[in-house]
């Protein structure tokens, strides 16, 4: 029997230019934290999210941790953040050892709820505990209700950290995401919607900001004609050679968000009829880059359960996943606070991820819908 390809959750989608780009890189001999391909791909990258500059690095994860040292963010201090999202989020707060309190999501976007968040700012503020910052994510390409929770922030005067790791392309009232905030940061690894293999950036409008990540990714090194420190630093800085993919992949960054747009209307099409899936819509003045296509599967009303979907796909070579366990619900963070009602428990309990690159062919799309269409008997 012909052995059929694997279909991925969401694999890279690397063109020509890239492979030459990255020649060039090769041949100009910067292949290193300098060169032409950074100062283009940050000069580029900011533009996009218009904010005034950029730092780009090796993964949306030092990204954080930077935005983390820039707020001067230390042992004691106190960090909210969106419990439903991925632990690259929030580790960063772990290394600093600073305390996270986690927040739940709201059912319209599945990102932070912004009465939780009132809730637990309040209590902080009764037991005199003044947070540093609100690191809120974008999952799966959807904003989050940015407008509310940027308003709670200015209103307790917290720093928001904007995680758009997952929504580059997305736009909130025409605004992209990476826009808002005090700091943004943005991933480039292999399953983002563009690449760089692996990479990420920080971007704000404050540069005194992006100077400080900068020399922080550079193993803070005092402007010296030695080698003087007085600050822990890192080795976070992106090379010449992956920037060079990154200033490619931004060329193709709106047809990724089509491709991936149109991967969802696949899905909805298909579905839309069969009782107990939901899809997350589009509430008004939401754009989604739809990053990933989920379903919530109400297991009594459609008859099947999430481990049976992933398992049937699984045998015909099928990827799909699960959605987020969120942070409250994991066994390293089972003694922090938590502010919600149980949105993102049930989630993740009925949530599974679809392949949704933007490389996947019609025959791809043939193979999931002959699956879907035996799993949920569709006539
Ligand atoms: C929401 C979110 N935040 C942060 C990260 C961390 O990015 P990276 O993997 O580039 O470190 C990721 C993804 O990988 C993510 O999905």
């Amino acid at each position: 029997m012909m052995k059929r390809n694997r279909i991925f959750l969401s694999p890279p989608h690397l063109g020509h230019l890239e492979a030459k780009n990255v020649s060039s890189a090769f041949s100009s001999n910067w292949i290193s934290t300098t060169g032409p391909f950074i100062n283009e791909f940050e000069k580029k990258i900011a533009r996009y999210c218009q904010r005034k500059d950029a730092c780009v690095v090796q993964s949306g994860t030092a990204a954080i941790h930077l935005a983390i040292r820039v707020l001067g963010i230390s042992e004691g201090d106190t960090v909210l953040c969106q419990s439903f999202t991925f632990i690259g989020s929030c580790n960063p707060v772990i290394y600093e050892r600073a305390n996270l309190i986690f927040i739940d999501s709201e059912n319209e976007t599945w990102n932070m709820c912004p009465n939780s968040l009132r809730n637990a700012l309040e209590d902080c503020r009764k037991r005199k505990i003044k947070p540093r910052a609100i690191i809120v994510v974008h999952l799966y390409g959807m904003p989050a209700k940015m407008d509310e929770i940027l308003s709670i922030a200015n209103e307790y005067k917290v720093d928001v950290i904007e995680d758009a790791a997952e929504a580059l392309g997305s736009k909130l009232n025409n605004k992209p995401c990476g826009s808002f905030g005090r700091l943004s940061i943005l991933s480039f690894n292999g399953n983002k919607i563009i690449t760089t293999s692996g990479g990420g950036a920080l971007v704000s409008n404050n540069s005194n900001d992006i100077d400080e990540a900068n020399f922080l990714s550079t193993q803070a090194k005092e402007n010296k004609p030695f080698y003087e420190h007085k600050k822990t630093g890192y080795n976070y800085k992106l090379s010449n050679i992956l920037a060079s993919i990154g200033v490619a992949q931004l060329k193709v960054l709106d047809d990724r968000v089509n491709k991936r747009r149109k991967n969802y209307m696949f899905y909805y099409e298909l579905l839309k009829g069969i009782k107990g899936v939901t899809f997350l819509k589009e509430p008004k003045g939401y754009f989604s880059n739809r990053w990933l296509t989920c379903i919530i599967i109400d297991e009594k009303a459609c008859g099947t359960s999430v481990n049976r979907i992933i398992s049937e796909f699984e045998e015909e070579g099928i990827e799909t996943r699960r959605l987020w366990k969120p942070m409250h619900m994991q066994p390293i963070f089972k003694n922090n606070p938590f502010y919600g009602n149980g949105v993102s428990n049930l989630l993740f309990e009925q949530g599974i991820c679809l392949p949704s690159g933007s490389n996947m062919g019609d025959d791809d799309k043939r193979r999931i819908k002959l699956k879907l269409t035996k799993i949920f008997s569709i006539k």
